[in-house]
Parts: C-alpha cells; sequence; structure tokens
C-alpha cells in the first residue's frame, strides 16, 4: 500500500439491544441526538483534513455498533463532507454494517443512494432457535429477507454467521453454511463463537451456565468444515474467517491485516497513520457521550496518541499478517524494521507443516491456522 493511500472507519455506537456474546464498543440508548452525532463526524472530518492533506481515500467504512440506524440522509452528509475534503481513489469501497431487524432493511435503498455500495448484514444464524440463544431480536426470516433486499440493492453483499455455537452438531452447520453459501451472495464473515470478557455470556461460562460449546476437537472440526464447504463453493479463504468470491475481498479490512494506514472517528475507534516518517497509534475516547460532546466543541476526543516503535510495528504484522492467506513479507520485516525473525523456530514451524515460507513470504497452513494465537506468541518471543 502506498504511503498516502489510507482509509476511513466512522464508528456508530449505539444498538436496540445488547448481544450477549458481543464485547464491541455498543450502547443501548433510548434517545439519541442524531443531529448532534452528524456534527461531531463532521467536526472530525475537519480534524483530520489538516493532518491528512495529500491523502487518498481508498474505502471508508461504517462499523458499530448498528449503523444502520443511522440516518441516511445524515450519512449521506458525512460522505459529502469526505468527498470536498479528500482525493478519492476510482475504485473507492464504501461498506456499511447492517441489522437484518425489519425497520433496517426498509432503509437499504436509502443507504445505497446515499453513496454505500458494500453492505455487511449481521445475519448470525439462520436457525431460529439458536438466534434465541446468541439474544438476536431478529427471526431467521428476517435475515433471510434482509440478504435477498441487500442483493437486489448492492452488488457487494457480506453477511456475517457464527457457529460453534451451544449445542450445533456438524451436520446442521453444514446444511446452514451450504443454505448461506447458495444465497448468491459474494463475501461471507464465518466467526467460531468466542467467550469475551466483560460480556453475559462470559458471566455464564464462569458460574457453568453456558452449556453445550464444542469441545477442542469439535471446534476443529467446526473450522475444517467451513473452510472445506466455502472451497467447494468458490468462497476463497483470504481471512481466518472471511472468505470472498474472485474479487469482492474486503479492501477496507483487508488493510487493517496488512497494517496499511486508516484513520477511525467515533467512540472507542483505533487508528493508524504516518505522520513525518513516523507511525502514530491512537484511540478515541470510549464513553459515546464524552466523545460526543468534546467532538461538538471542536476539540480533539482523541484519548491516546503514540508513536510506534519498530517492535510495536512489527508485533503488529506478525499479529495481523497471520491471519490473511497472502501472508508477511519477510524482506519488509528485515529491511524496514531490521528485525529478523529466529531461523530455528522458523525452521521448526515449517518442518511441523504449520507454516510455508516461500520467496522470504510466511504463510500459515491449516494445522497453524488452527492454532493461530500459539504460532503469534512462538514468533513474538
Ligand atoms: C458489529 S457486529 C455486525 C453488525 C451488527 N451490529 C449486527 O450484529 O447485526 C460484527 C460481527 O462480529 C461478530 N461477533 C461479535 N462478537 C462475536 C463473538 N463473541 N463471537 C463470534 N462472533 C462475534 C458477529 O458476527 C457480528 O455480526
Ligand atoms: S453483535 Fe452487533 S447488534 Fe449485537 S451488540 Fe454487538 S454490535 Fe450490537
Amino acid at each position: 500500500m502506498e504511503t498516502n493511500q489510507i482509509s476511513v472507519y466512522f464508528h456508530w455506537p449505539f444498538c436496540e439491544s445488547k448481544c450477549p456474546y458481543c464485547d464491541f464498543n455498543s450502547y443501548v440508548r433510548n434517545k439519541i441526538n442524531h443531529k448532534e452525532w452528524l456534527n461531531a463526524y463532521l467536526n472530525n472530518i475537519d480534524f483530520w483534513k489538516e493532518k491528512l492533506e495529500n491523502s487518498i481515500i481508498r474505502s471508508i467504512y461504517f462499523g458499530g455498533g448498528t449503523p444502520s440506524l443511522m440516518n441516511p440522509y445524515y450519512l449521506s452528509l458525512i460522505l459529502e463532507k469526505i468527498y470536498k475534503n479528500f482525493s478519492l481513489s476510482k475504485d473507492i469501497e464504501i461498506s456499511l454494517e447492517a441489522n437484518p431487524s425489519s425497520v433496517e432493511k426498509k432503509k437499504f435503498k436509502d443507504f445505497s443512494l446515499a453513496g454505500i455500495n458494500r453492505i455487511s448484514i449481521g445475519v448470525q444464524s439462520f436457525n431460529d432457535i439458536d438466534l434465541k440463544y446468541l439474544g438476536r431480536k431478529h427471526s431467521a426470516n428476517d435475515a433471510l429477507a434482509a440478504v435477498e433486499i441487500a442483493n437486489s440493492e448492492f452488488v457487494n453483499v457480506n453477511f456475517d454467521l457464527i457457529y460453534g455455537r451451544q449445542f450445533q452438531k456438524l451436520i446442521d452447520w453444514e446444511k446452514e453454511l451450504n443454505f448461506a453459501l447458495s444465497l448468491g451472495s459474494q463475501h461471507l464473515s464465518l466467526y467460531q463463537l468466542t467467550i469475551e470478557n466483560g460480556t453475559a455470556f462470559k458471566n455464564l461460562f464462569n458460574v457453568g451456565k453456558l452449556r453445550g460449546l464444542p469441545n477442542e476437537k469439535l471446534s476443529k472440526e467446526f473450522f475444517v468444515v467451513t473452510n472445506k464447504l466455502c472451497k467447494q463453493n468458490s468462497f476463497n479463504q483470504y481471512e481466518i474467517s472471511n472468505f470472498a468470491k474472485e474479487d469482492f475481498q474486503c479492501f477496507h479490512n483487508l488493510n487493517y491485516w496488512k497494517c496499511g494506514n486508516f484513520i477511525s472517528i467515533g467512540p472507542g475507534a483505533h487508528g493508524r497513520y504516518v505522520f513525518n516518517c513516523s507511525r502514530f497509534s491512537y484511540e478515541n475516547i470510549n464513553n459515546p457521550e464524552n466523545w460526543l460532546n468534546k467532538s461538538i466543541k471542536k476539540k480533539f476526543p482523541i484519548q491516546q496518541n503514540k508513536k510506534l516503535s519498530k517492535l510495536e510495528q512489527f508485533e503488529e504484522l506478525i499479529m495481523m499478517g497471520l491471519r490473511i492467506n497472502e501472508g508477511i513479507n519477510l524482506n519488509y520485516i528485515n529491511e524496514k524494521l531490521d528485525i529478523k525473525l529466529n531461523n530455528e523456530k522458523l525452521k521448526y514451524l515449517k518442518d511441523y507443516k504449520f507454516i510455508s515460507l516461500k520467496n522470504n513470504k510466511l504463510k500459515l497452513l491449516l494445522k497453524g491456522k488452527l492454532v493461530l494465537n500459539k504460532i503469534v506468541q512462538e514468533l513474538l518471543v
């Protein structure tokens, strides 16, 4: 990626309800002043315009929370301000995360007219009982209708499914995934259920009340079968949990995994950018009201902004780069970061078929993908 090519992320921190598995920076509020939020986002675009004068924007992503709860007209004003103040890449990707509830599906056309050209729907499951276990407010029919409407409004449609759910059988997941693969979308994000700290699921888990989770062996089988079915249906795995038809990989997310530059606007969102030849990491204030109050007073709502050392950049490259199928460029690590990986460790991981090493590119093999976190640990020590 060229250093002046960047991505822009907007975080909408609100949801209709909080799902018991989710540790995203998302909140439920009775009233939201959409006009104030619009002004806050617009003010933040002004801050970044000064810092990143010569940047070309390659992707924009509205994530959350549930950004399909935003007002489509206000979203179009945010995009308009970006268009006026930055140069745009010809093939710019503009994504929006959406929830399949009935109110939001009706807005898909408006979002398309506002400029969104890629939609990502949080389906999670096509099974009503499992949707209840996951605390979702929509039904399987709502999800299916959302995918169909999205397919008619957008040429680039993703939906998310969670697998390895409570009491889920492998055979049922195979059927559900085959159904998902037949729906005509271009991209699928398939996440194994993880029990995150600070969630309702974690509290249940801690007191032994989250029953029916798969053991390690079944989890691996879920992963292997997921990869196999996607491959059979020409959905190529390009990241551990992401599968796409040819030319439909999500540029925005790939840019994160390749440690490209991106600015993030919204509560709790993280960014990376290059300024005066140094790479910086920053984090927005987490709490939505505090973030909003600072932003509407035209104060920079950032709680941490720091220059990344070469070692920190190396750690990020390993953690992110191992997730993607195209792997990590070891020449870059040697030349730009002046760091050399331990050859003995690399040889061991290669001999035991956890990784492949060709043309100085380090990639995870299937066996390595099943123990991603352990390989990351090995390479960082
Ligand atoms: C911001 S949400 C997507 C949009 C929208 N908020 C929704 O849920 O419909 C991002 C995705 O992360 C996935 N996710 C979140 N927490 C997870 C967890 N603990 N385990 C597995 N997947 C998770 C879900 O598939 C979810 O759709
Ligand atoms: S999964 Fe989506 S809808 Fe549920 S709480 Fe998280 S961000 Fe909100």
